[in-house]
Protein backbone atom coordinates (compact mmCIF):
# COMPACT_ATOMS: atom_id res chain seq x y z
CA UNK A 1 0.00 0.00 0.00
CA UNK A 2 1.72 3.10 -1.45
CA UNK A 3 0.98 6.20 1.38
CA UNK A 4 0.34 8.61 -1.61
CA UNK A 5 -2.68 9.95 -2.57
CA UNK A 6 -4.21 10.30 -6.26
CA UNK A 7 -5.85 13.32 -7.50
CA UNK A 8 -7.78 13.94 -10.06
CA UNK A 9 -8.52 17.17 -11.64
CA UNK A 10 -12.04 17.18 -13.54
CA UNK A 11 -11.29 20.45 -14.96
CA UNK A 12 -8.43 18.72 -16.84
CA UNK A 13 -8.65 15.55 -16.42
CA UNK A 14 -5.38 14.96 -15.13
CA UNK A 15 -3.90 12.73 -12.47
CA UNK A 16 -1.58 13.72 -9.74
CA UNK A 17 -0.10 11.74 -6.58
CA UNK A 18 1.07 13.56 -3.80
CA UNK A 19 2.66 11.90 -0.79
CA UNK A 20 1.17 11.39 2.60
CA UNK A 21 3.65 11.60 5.79
CA UNK A 22 1.71 11.31 9.38
CA UNK A 23 -1.75 11.28 8.16
CA UNK A 24 -0.58 14.84 6.11
CA UNK A 25 0.11 15.91 2.88
CA UNK A 26 1.70 19.14 2.00
CA UNK A 27 -0.33 21.62 0.82
CA UNK A 28 2.42 22.61 -1.19
CA UNK A 29 2.03 20.01 -3.47
CA UNK A 30 -1.45 21.07 -4.29
CA UNK A 31 0.32 23.79 -6.25
CA UNK A 32 1.25 21.75 -9.06
CA UNK A 33 -2.35 21.21 -9.69
CA UNK A 34 -3.06 23.94 -12.64
CA UNK A 35 -5.78 24.94 -15.32
CA UNK A 36 -2.90 25.96 -17.54
CA UNK A 37 1.04 27.15 -17.17
CA UNK A 38 0.09 30.72 -16.38
CA UNK A 39 -2.56 29.67 -13.19
CA UNK A 40 -1.05 30.57 -9.92
CA UNK A 41 -1.78 26.84 -8.49
CA UNK A 42 -4.50 24.73 -6.22
CA UNK A 43 -4.82 26.45 -2.65
CA UNK A 44 -6.67 24.76 0.23
CA UNK A 45 -9.24 27.15 2.52
CA UNK A 46 -9.46 26.69 6.11
CA UNK A 47 -10.28 29.34 7.88
CA UNK A 48 -9.90 29.23 11.73
CA UNK A 49 -6.84 26.33 10.69
CA UNK A 50 -9.90 23.60 11.48
CA UNK A 51 -7.86 20.89 9.74
CA UNK A 52 -4.36 22.52 9.09
CA UNK A 53 -1.37 21.20 11.04
CA UNK A 54 0.72 24.95 11.34
CA UNK A 55 3.76 22.96 12.21
CA UNK A 56 5.75 19.24 13.32
CA UNK A 57 5.97 19.47 16.92
CA UNK A 58 7.63 16.93 19.74
CA UNK A 59 5.94 18.94 22.81
CA UNK A 60 2.81 17.96 23.88
CA UNK A 61 0.21 15.47 22.45
CA UNK A 62 -3.56 15.32 22.29
CA UNK A 63 -6.16 13.35 21.55
CA UNK A 64 -9.43 15.29 21.42
CA UNK A 65 -11.64 12.09 20.79
CA UNK A 66 -10.12 9.62 23.50
CA UNK A 67 -9.31 12.66 26.20
CA UNK A 68 -5.71 12.31 26.45
CA UNK A 69 -3.06 15.18 27.49
CA UNK A 70 0.67 14.45 27.52
CA UNK A 71 3.29 16.77 27.89
CA UNK A 72 6.61 15.20 25.60
CA UNK A 73 5.16 11.41 26.55
CA UNK A 74 3.93 11.90 30.52
CA UNK A 75 0.00 11.87 30.86
CA UNK A 76 -1.05 14.98 32.48
CA UNK A 77 -2.64 13.10 35.18
CA UNK A 78 0.77 11.49 36.46
CA UNK A 79 2.41 15.02 35.67
CA UNK A 80 -0.18 16.90 38.07
CA UNK A 81 -0.33 13.98 41.04
CA UNK A 82 3.86 13.75 41.11
CA UNK A 83 5.14 16.67 39.11
CA UNK A 84 6.01 20.12 40.12
CA UNK A 85 5.27 22.96 37.91
CA UNK A 86 9.00 24.06 37.56
CA UNK A 87 9.87 20.40 37.00
CA UNK A 88 7.14 20.62 34.27
CA UNK A 89 8.11 24.02 32.88
CA UNK A 90 11.49 21.89 32.58
CA UNK A 91 10.09 19.53 30.70
CA UNK A 92 8.50 21.38 28.20
CA UNK A 93 11.59 23.42 27.58
CA UNK A 94 14.66 20.46 27.31
CA UNK A 95 12.08 17.33 26.87
CA UNK A 96 13.06 15.06 29.37
CA UNK A 97 12.17 15.71 33.37
CA UNK A 98 15.57 17.15 35.02
CA UNK A 99 17.29 15.05 37.69
CA UNK A 100 18.34 16.59 40.99
CA UNK A 101 21.49 18.64 39.73
CA UNK A 102 19.61 19.89 36.46
CA UNK A 103 16.53 20.59 38.57
CA UNK A 104 18.81 22.33 41.34
CA UNK A 105 20.57 24.57 38.82
CA UNK A 106 16.84 25.38 36.90
CA UNK A 107 15.57 26.26 39.26
CA UNK A 108 18.93 28.56 40.78
CA UNK A 109 18.27 30.18 37.25
CA UNK A 110 14.97 31.22 38.10
CA UNK A 111 15.04 32.51 41.35
CA UNK A 112 18.04 34.60 39.51
CA UNK A 113 15.56 36.37 37.17
CA UNK A 114 12.87 36.32 39.52
CA UNK A 115 12.87 40.45 40.25
CA UNK A 116 11.83 43.10 37.66
CA UNK A 117 13.35 46.30 37.12
CA UNK A 118 12.56 48.49 39.20
CA UNK A 119 11.22 50.44 36.35
CA UNK A 120 8.14 48.19 35.73
CA UNK A 121 6.91 49.48 39.13
CA UNK A 122 6.57 53.04 37.48
CA UNK A 123 5.35 51.74 34.33
CA UNK A 124 2.34 50.22 36.03
CA UNK A 125 1.78 52.72 38.01
CA UNK A 126 0.55 54.85 34.92
CA UNK A 127 -2.46 52.34 34.61
CA UNK A 128 -5.42 53.36 35.86
CA UNK A 129 -6.46 52.43 39.56
CA UNK A 130 -9.14 50.10 38.00
CA UNK A 131 -7.04 48.74 34.50
CA UNK A 132 -7.66 44.93 33.79
CA UNK A 133 -4.82 42.81 35.18
CA UNK A 134 -4.62 40.81 31.90
CA UNK A 135 -4.00 44.17 29.88
CA UNK A 136 -1.46 45.32 32.38
CA UNK A 137 -0.28 41.82 32.47
CA UNK A 138 0.46 41.56 28.44
CA UNK A 139 1.43 45.20 28.46
CA UNK A 140 4.06 44.51 31.03
CA UNK A 141 5.76 41.81 29.45
CA UNK A 142 6.08 43.54 25.99
CA UNK A 143 7.55 46.34 27.80
CA UNK A 144 10.38 43.79 28.90
CA UNK A 145 11.43 43.61 25.60
CA UNK A 146 13.00 47.53 25.81
CA UNK A 147 14.64 45.91 28.78
CA UNK A 148 16.50 43.43 27.18
CA UNK A 149 18.72 44.19 23.98
CA UNK A 150 20.26 40.74 23.81
CA UNK A 151 16.86 39.02 23.23
CA UNK A 152 16.84 40.65 19.97
CA UNK A 153 19.55 37.54 19.19
CA UNK A 154 17.07 34.93 18.53
CA UNK A 155 19.63 33.03 16.47
CA UNK A 156 21.63 32.93 19.58
CA UNK A 157 20.47 29.23 21.52
CA UNK A 158 21.83 30.71 24.90
CA UNK A 159 20.63 34.06 24.10
CA UNK A 160 17.37 31.98 23.97
CA UNK A 161 17.50 29.90 26.86
CA UNK A 162 17.94 33.17 28.89
CA UNK A 163 14.84 34.82 27.92
CA UNK A 164 13.09 31.73 28.34
CA UNK A 165 13.88 31.51 31.64
CA UNK A 166 13.27 34.93 32.63
CA UNK A 167 10.04 34.85 31.10
CA UNK A 168 9.34 31.89 33.39
CA UNK A 169 10.67 33.60 36.13
CA UNK A 170 9.30 36.81 35.97
CA UNK A 171 5.88 36.47 34.91
CA UNK A 172 4.55 35.40 38.76
CA UNK A 173 5.75 38.99 40.14
CA UNK A 174 4.10 40.91 37.16
CA UNK A 175 1.12 38.93 37.35
CA UNK A 176 1.52 40.05 41.40
CA UNK A 177 2.69 43.39 40.52
CA UNK A 178 -1.00 43.91 38.49
CA UNK A 179 -2.85 42.43 40.93
CA UNK A 180 -1.58 44.66 43.90
CA UNK A 181 -1.86 47.85 41.31
CA UNK A 182 -5.48 46.63 40.89
CA UNK A 183 -6.05 46.87 44.60
CA UNK A 184 -3.87 49.51 45.63
CA UNK A 185 -1.39 47.79 47.83
CA UNK A 186 2.36 47.91 47.84
CA UNK A 187 4.71 45.84 45.82
CA UNK A 188 5.80 43.03 47.70
CA UNK A 189 9.83 41.41 46.45
CA UNK A 190 10.31 38.16 46.00
CA UNK A 191 11.17 35.57 48.61
CA UNK A 192 13.83 33.08 47.40
CA UNK A 193 13.26 30.41 50.32
CA UNK A 194 10.38 30.05 49.21
CA UNK A 195 8.90 27.49 46.04
CA UNK A 196 7.80 29.23 42.46
CA UNK A 197 4.62 28.90 43.31
CA UNK A 198 4.94 29.30 47.23
CA UNK A 199 6.67 32.53 46.61
CA UNK A 200 3.49 33.91 44.11
CA UNK A 201 1.79 33.85 46.48
CA UNK A 202 3.81 35.92 48.63
CA UNK A 203 3.63 38.52 46.48
CA UNK A 204 0.08 38.23 46.04
CA UNK A 205 -0.95 38.16 49.60
CA UNK A 206 1.67 39.15 52.08
CA UNK A 207 0.50 42.11 54.62
CA UNK A 208 2.22 43.34 57.36
CA UNK A 209 3.61 39.79 58.21
CA UNK A 210 7.70 39.49 58.99
CA UNK A 211 8.02 36.24 56.69
CA UNK A 212 4.06 35.02 54.77
CA UNK A 213 3.96 31.22 54.90
CA UNK A 214 1.81 30.01 52.24
CA UNK A 215 -0.56 27.58 53.09
CA UNK A 216 0.56 24.21 51.82
CA UNK A 217 -2.79 22.68 49.93
CA UNK A 218 -3.07 25.88 48.46
CA UNK A 219 0.29 26.37 47.35
CA UNK A 220 0.26 22.91 45.69
CA UNK A 221 -3.40 23.46 44.29
CA UNK A 222 -2.00 26.21 42.03
CA UNK A 223 0.76 24.28 41.47
CA UNK A 224 -1.17 21.81 39.82
CA UNK A 225 -3.46 24.54 37.94
CA UNK A 226 0.15 25.93 36.58
CA UNK A 227 0.75 22.25 35.19
CA UNK A 228 -2.38 22.06 33.88
CA UNK A 229 -2.53 24.97 31.62
CA UNK A 230 1.53 24.83 30.84
CA UNK A 231 0.81 23.79 27.71
CA UNK A 232 -1.82 22.68 24.52
CA UNK A 233 -0.46 22.48 21.33
CA UNK A 234 -1.27 25.18 18.57
CA UNK A 235 -4.11 26.71 20.32
CA UNK A 236 -5.21 30.29 19.51
CA UNK A 237 -2.43 32.25 21.58
CA UNK A 238 0.37 29.79 21.05
CA UNK A 239 -0.24 29.65 17.31
CA UNK A 240 -0.13 33.85 18.12
CA UNK A 241 3.27 33.39 19.64
CA UNK A 242 4.57 31.14 16.91
CA UNK A 243 3.07 33.46 14.24
CA UNK A 244 4.89 36.50 15.60
CA UNK A 245 8.18 34.78 16.95
CA UNK A 246 8.33 33.33 13.13
CA UNK A 247 9.22 37.06 12.04
CA UNK A 248 12.13 37.10 14.15
CA UNK A 249 10.47 39.19 16.34
CA UNK A 250 12.07 39.06 20.45
CA UNK A 251 10.13 37.17 22.79
CA UNK A 252 8.43 39.44 24.80
CA UNK A 253 7.24 40.86 22.23
CA UNK A 254 5.96 37.75 20.74
CA UNK A 255 4.40 36.62 24.07
CA UNK A 256 2.76 39.79 24.61
CA UNK A 257 0.56 38.89 21.44
CA UNK A 258 0.43 35.29 22.63
CA UNK A 259 -1.06 36.82 26.31
CA UNK A 260 -3.57 39.37 24.27
CA UNK A 261 -4.47 36.16 22.33
CA UNK A 262 -5.40 34.63 25.96
CA UNK A 263 -7.12 37.58 26.91
CA UNK A 264 -10.24 36.28 25.08
CA UNK A 265 -13.35 34.73 26.69
CA UNK A 266 -12.76 32.17 24.01
CA UNK A 267 -9.71 31.46 25.38
CA UNK A 268 -8.16 31.92 28.57
CA UNK A 269 -10.78 35.13 29.31
CA UNK A 270 -13.05 32.33 29.79
CA UNK A 271 -12.48 31.03 33.49
CA UNK A 272 -13.38 34.89 34.30
CA UNK A 273 -16.47 34.61 32.13
CA UNK A 274 -17.29 31.21 33.80
CA UNK A 275 -17.35 32.78 36.99
CA UNK A 276 -19.29 35.93 35.68
CA UNK A 277 -21.97 33.37 34.74
CA UNK A 278 -22.27 31.48 37.47
CA UNK A 279 -22.98 34.58 39.48
CA UNK A 280 -25.57 35.94 37.00
CA UNK A 281 -27.43 32.90 37.31
CA UNK A 282 -27.64 33.03 40.96
CA UNK A 283 -29.33 30.23 42.19
CA UNK A 284 -30.00 26.45 41.49
CA UNK A 285 -33.52 26.83 40.17
CA UNK A 286 -32.01 29.41 37.48
CA UNK A 287 -30.08 26.78 35.70
CA UNK A 288 -32.70 24.99 33.34
CA UNK A 289 -33.95 28.13 32.20
CA UNK A 290 -30.15 29.33 31.33
CA UNK A 291 -29.32 26.46 29.72
CA UNK A 292 -32.53 26.94 27.29
CA UNK A 293 -31.58 30.35 26.89
CA UNK A 294 -28.11 29.22 25.71
CA UNK A 295 -29.59 26.35 23.67
CA UNK A 296 -32.17 29.25 22.04
CA UNK A 297 -28.69 30.91 21.07
CA UNK A 298 -28.77 33.38 23.89
CA UNK A 299 -24.83 33.42 24.11
CA UNK A 300 -22.70 30.11 25.17
CA UNK A 301 -22.45 27.88 28.39
CA UNK A 302 -18.64 29.48 28.98
CA UNK A 303 -16.39 26.87 29.77
CA UNK A 304 -17.89 24.44 27.72
CA UNK A 305 -16.89 22.79 24.52
CA UNK A 306 -13.05 22.56 22.96
CA UNK A 307 -11.83 22.65 19.28
CA UNK A 308 -10.10 19.93 19.59
CA UNK A 309 -11.50 17.58 23.11
CA UNK A 310 -14.38 16.12 21.76
CA UNK A 311 -15.27 14.26 25.18
CA UNK A 312 -14.17 15.36 28.72
CA UNK A 313 -11.18 17.33 28.98
CA UNK A 314 -9.06 15.63 31.30
CA UNK A 315 -7.55 18.95 32.76
CA UNK A 316 -11.27 19.29 34.35
CA UNK A 317 -11.46 16.07 35.75
CA UNK A 318 -7.97 16.81 37.78
CA UNK A 319 -9.52 20.11 38.52
CA UNK A 320 -12.40 18.79 39.77
CA UNK A 321 -10.72 16.89 42.61
CA UNK A 322 -8.34 19.95 43.14
CA UNK A 323 -11.10 21.92 43.54
CA UNK A 324 -12.44 19.33 46.32
CA UNK A 325 -8.78 19.42 48.74
CA UNK A 326 -8.84 23.11 48.01
CA UNK A 327 -12.42 23.86 49.80
CA UNK A 328 -11.58 21.84 52.61
CA UNK A 329 -9.26 24.71 53.13
CA UNK A 330 -11.09 27.50 51.88
CA UNK A 331 -15.03 26.22 52.51
CA UNK A 332 -16.85 25.18 49.37
CA UNK A 333 -17.48 27.95 46.95
CA UNK A 334 -21.67 28.27 46.97
CA UNK A 335 -21.00 29.06 42.97
CA UNK A 336 -19.70 25.04 42.80
CA UNK A 337 -23.63 23.54 43.27
CA UNK A 338 -24.43 25.62 40.32
CA UNK A 339 -21.55 24.58 38.11
CA UNK A 340 -22.25 20.74 39.09
CA UNK A 341 -26.21 21.30 38.07
CA UNK A 342 -25.05 23.01 34.80
CA UNK A 343 -22.57 20.14 34.29
CA UNK A 344 -25.28 17.70 35.31
CA UNK A 345 -27.80 18.81 32.67
CA UNK A 346 -25.82 19.88 30.18
CA UNK A 347 -24.52 16.33 29.64
CA UNK A 348 -28.09 14.69 29.40
CA UNK A 349 -28.94 17.33 27.12
CA UNK A 350 -28.93 17.17 23.41
CA UNK A 351 -27.90 19.78 22.47
CA UNK A 352 -24.83 19.40 24.06
CA UNK A 353 -24.76 15.76 23.78
CA UNK A 354 -24.81 15.60 19.94
CA UNK A 355 -22.12 18.54 19.85
CA UNK A 356 -19.59 16.58 22.04
CA UNK A 357 -19.69 19.51 24.45
CA UNK A 358 -18.23 18.99 27.90
CA UNK A 359 -16.37 20.81 30.72
CA UNK A 360 -13.25 22.25 29.39
CA UNK A 361 -10.33 23.45 31.68
CA UNK A 362 -11.80 26.64 32.51
CA UNK A 363 -15.39 25.19 34.05
CA UNK A 364 -13.99 24.56 37.60
CA UNK A 365 -10.83 26.70 37.44
CA UNK A 366 -12.12 29.92 38.33
CA UNK A 367 -14.29 28.30 41.87
CA UNK A 368 -11.02 27.36 42.61
CA UNK A 369 -9.15 30.68 42.26
CA UNK A 370 -12.17 32.54 43.89
CA UNK A 371 -12.41 30.28 46.90
CA UNK A 372 -8.07 31.17 46.97
CA UNK A 373 -9.17 35.15 47.11
CA UNK A 374 -8.71 35.85 43.92
CA UNK A 375 -10.39 38.51 42.18
CA UNK A 376 -12.20 36.76 38.53
CA UNK A 377 -10.09 39.34 36.67
CA UNK A 378 -7.11 38.22 37.99
CA UNK A 379 -8.43 34.16 36.59
CA UNK A 380 -6.78 34.98 32.89
CA UNK A 381 -3.19 35.46 34.33
CA UNK A 382 -3.01 32.92 36.00
CA UNK A 383 -3.52 30.97 33.36
CA UNK A 384 -1.25 32.81 31.68
CA UNK A 385 1.43 32.22 34.24
CA UNK A 386 1.31 28.74 33.54
CA UNK A 387 1.18 28.83 29.90
CA UNK A 388 4.13 30.70 29.48
CA UNK A 389 6.39 27.37 29.97
CA UNK A 390 4.46 26.39 26.93
CA UNK A 391 4.76 29.57 24.73
CA UNK A 392 8.65 29.55 25.19
CA UNK A 393 9.11 25.77 24.54
CA UNK A 394 7.28 26.54 21.16
CA UNK A 395 8.95 29.80 20.44
CA UNK A 396 12.22 27.71 21.00
CA UNK A 397 11.00 24.69 19.20
CA UNK A 398 9.95 27.38 16.42
CA UNK A 399 13.17 28.69 16.46
CA UNK A 400 15.47 26.28 16.58
CA UNK A 401 14.38 24.21 13.59
CA UNK A 402 16.43 25.55 10.66
CA UNK A 403 13.80 25.15 7.85
CA UNK A 404 11.64 27.55 9.79
CA UNK A 405 9.99 30.70 7.46
CA UNK A 406 7.65 33.46 8.74
CA UNK A 407 4.24 32.57 8.80
CA UNK A 408 1.93 33.88 6.39
CA UNK A 409 -1.63 32.59 5.38
CA UNK A 410 -2.79 33.14 1.79
CA UNK A 411 -6.34 34.36 0.98
CA UNK A 412 -8.86 33.78 -1.45
CA UNK A 413 -9.58 37.67 -2.19
CA UNK A 414 -13.12 37.75 -3.07
CA UNK A 415 -12.81 41.61 -3.42
CA UNK A 416 -13.91 43.89 -6.36
CA UNK A 417 -11.70 43.54 -9.83
CA UNK A 418 -9.47 46.07 -11.13
CA UNK A 419 -11.06 49.92 -11.07
CA UNK A 420 -10.36 53.40 -11.92
CA UNK A 421 -10.21 55.92 -9.41
CA UNK A 422 -13.20 58.12 -9.04
CA UNK A 423 -11.96 61.72 -8.08
CA UNK A 424 -14.00 63.13 -4.58
CA UNK A 425 -16.20 65.65 -7.33
CA UNK A 426 -17.92 62.77 -9.32
CA UNK A 427 -18.83 60.21 -6.15
N1 LIG B 1 -22.15 26.70 24.50
C1 LIG B 1 -23.14 26.49 23.61
N2 LIG B 1 -22.94 26.06 22.36
C2 LIG B 1 -21.69 25.84 21.99
C3 LIG B 1 -20.59 26.03 22.86
C4 LIG B 1 -20.87 26.47 24.16
N3 LIG B 1 -19.88 26.68 25.03
N4 LIG B 1 -19.45 25.73 22.22
C5 LIG B 1 -19.79 25.36 20.98
N5 LIG B 1 -21.15 25.41 20.84
C6 LIG B 1 -21.94 25.02 19.67
C7 LIG B 1 -21.87 26.07 18.58
O1 LIG B 1 -22.89 27.01 18.69
C8 LIG B 1 -21.98 25.20 17.35
O2 LIG B 1 -23.33 24.85 17.21
P1 LIG B 1 -23.99 24.76 15.71
O3 LIG B 1 -23.26 23.63 15.04
O4 LIG B 1 -25.43 24.52 15.94
O5 LIG B 1 -23.70 26.09 15.06
C9 LIG B 1 -21.23 23.93 17.72
O6 LIG B 1 -21.34 23.84 19.15
C10 LIG B 1 -19.75 23.93 17.32
O7 LIG B 1 -19.18 25.13 17.84
P2 LIG B 1 -17.95 25.89 17.18
O8 LIG B 1 -18.02 27.32 17.59
O9 LIG B 1 -17.90 25.56 15.72
O10 LIG B 1 -16.73 25.16 17.88
P3 LIG B 1 -15.24 25.65 17.89
O11 LIG B 1 -14.39 24.46 17.88
O12 LIG B 1 -15.01 26.66 16.81
O13 LIG B 1 -15.13 26.47 19.26
C11 LIG B 1 -14.78 26.97 21.52
C12 LIG B 1 -14.50 25.98 20.38
C13 LIG B 1 -13.97 26.59 22.74
C14 LIG B 1 -14.39 28.39 21.07
C15 LIG B 1 -16.30 26.93 21.85
O14 LIG B 1 -16.68 25.64 22.27
C16 LIG B 1 -16.70 27.97 22.91
O15 LIG B 1 -16.98 29.12 22.55
N6 LIG B 1 -16.73 27.58 24.22
C17 LIG B 1 -17.01 28.54 25.28
C18 LIG B 1 -15.76 29.34 25.62
C19 LIG B 1 -14.76 28.51 26.38
O16 LIG B 1 -15.09 27.81 27.35
N7 LIG B 1 -13.50 28.60 25.97
C20 LIG B 1 -12.37 27.91 26.64
C21 LIG B 1 -11.82 26.83 25.80
S1 LIG B 1 -10.70 25.73 26.67
C22 LIG B 1 -9.38 26.69 27.25
C23 LIG B 1 -8.75 27.60 26.26
O17 LIG B 1 -8.62 27.34 25.07
O18 LIG B 1 -8.30 28.65 26.70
Amino acid sequence: MADTLTITDNRTGKHYEVPIADDTIRAMDLRQIKVNPNDFGLMTYDPAFLNTASCRSAITYIDGAKGILRYRGYPIEQLAEHATFVETAYLLLDGELPNDAELAAFKKDLSGHVMLHENIKKFIEGFRYDAHPMGIFLSTVGALSTFYAGAKDVDNQQSRRRQSVRLIAKVPSIAAYAYRHHVGKPYIYPDSELSYTGNFLNQLFKRTEPIYRPNPVLERALDVLFILHADHEQNCSTSAMRGIGSSNADPYAAMAGAAAALSGPLHGGANEAVLRMLTQIGSLDQVPAFVESVKNGDGRLMGFGHRVYKSYDPRATVIKETANQVFEVTGRNPLLDIALELERIALEDDYFVSRKLYPNVDFYSGLIYQAMGFDPAMFPVLFAIGRTAGWVAQWEELLSDPTRKIARPRQVYIGEAARDYVPLSAR
